[in-house]
């Protein structure tokens, strides 16, 4: 017998209802490069997709040592198309580290953070597991900065016997799924971006005022343009972004928090387990992240090196 199935019409994706809490059922755009991007082999590296649209692990390279040019180009484009690159086993000493993230540019230094061996390397000693944490929250790196970081580079040296993943979220797939009334609304507005949220508690208030005069509130757009691809992402984050400009009060929070709901999706996620020495890099340009907290009383040690970035646009 033959069983006849009638073509299922898809719903018109623009026209999804939208909900409060930002969540929304049926069909997403799962896009990993922007249109027209020419996809080619990589000749260098192998590379072993970990997401539909975000995260592959590499293979075949040592981050130990200086990068041929066409190698750290494929590692760049790779970047580009993956959002976050994952390496298995380097072991690598934090100047090792420094060495491989300064092939992307000039290191930050970050006075809010723990600092590791020198000023351009945070680290993350969550040593019993009880020390306070602030990573699990949905974010990209620094946004309140007038140049918030290009991307980083992570490394655990000491990883809980189950837990401490790392989430990436995908925020070009979350900008090309939002419905076209929200696009028509965010596109061109801008939102100001403060520390104050995320780390003023952490602050007596004596070492907090001087840390607001060098890192006074910053406005930048809420949807920006990634400097190497042209891709439009959605460029808000819920340590950071406090309101958005010129919107009042009340409208402003209700549609942060609708915004800051996308990094949520599943679909535009990658999830990481680590083992001692495995290395992430991440565009924190097109990325939002977010360190589970899930392994007290253990401990996770964790070193990060962020390589500074461009004034959004
Ligand atoms: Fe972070």
């Amino acid at each position: 017998m033959t069983v006849q199935t009638a073509a299922v019409p898809l719903p018109a994706l623009r026209e999804a209802r939208v909900p409060e809490d930002g969540m929304y059922e049926g069909v997403r755009v799962l896009r990993r490069v922007p249109g027209g991007w020419e996809e080619r082999p990589y000749e260098r590296i192998e590379l072993v997709p970990q997401g539909r649209t975000i995260g592959a692990e590499v293979r075949g390279v040592d981050l130990s040592c200086p990068l041929e040019p066409a190698l750290r180009e494929e590692l760049n484009r790779a970047l580009l198309e993956w959002k976050v690159l994952f390496f298995r086993g380097q072991h690598l000493t934090s100047v090792q580290q420094r060495d491989f993230a300064g092939q992307w540019g000039e290191l930050e230094t970050n006075p809010l953070l723990a600092r590791g061996a020198s000023d351009d390397v945070v680290r993350f000693d969550k040593g019993s597991g009880t020390t306070p944490t602030f990573e699990n929250v949905w974010h990209a790196d620094v946004t309140f900065r007038e140049r918030p970081a290009l991307g980083a580079v992570l490394q655990l040296r000491e990883v809980p016997p189950v837990g401490g993943d790392t989430m990436w979220a995908d925020m070009a797939a979350a900008y090309d799924n939002l419905p076209r009334e929200v696009k028509e609304r965010i596109d061109g507005a801008r939102a100001v971006h403060d520390f104050i949220p995320g780390f003023a508690r952490f602050y007596p208030p004596e070492r907090l005022a001087p840390l607001q005069s060098v890192f006074p509130p910053v406005e930048h757009p809420v949807v920006r343009t990634h400097p190497e691809t042209g891709r439009r992402m959605l460029f808000v984050n819920t340590s950071f972004t406090t309101r958005i400009s010129g919107m009042e009060r009340e409208d402003s929070d209700r549609l942060l928090r609708y915004l800051f709901q996308q990094a949520h999706v599943p679909e535009y996620q990658v999830r990481f387990r680590w083992q001692p020495g495995d290395v992430a890099f991440w565009d924190n340009r097109a990325t939002q992240h977010y360190a589970v907290n899930d392994y007290a009383p253990h401990g996770r040690v964790a070193e990060r090196v962020a390589i500074a970035g461009d004034r959004p646009f």
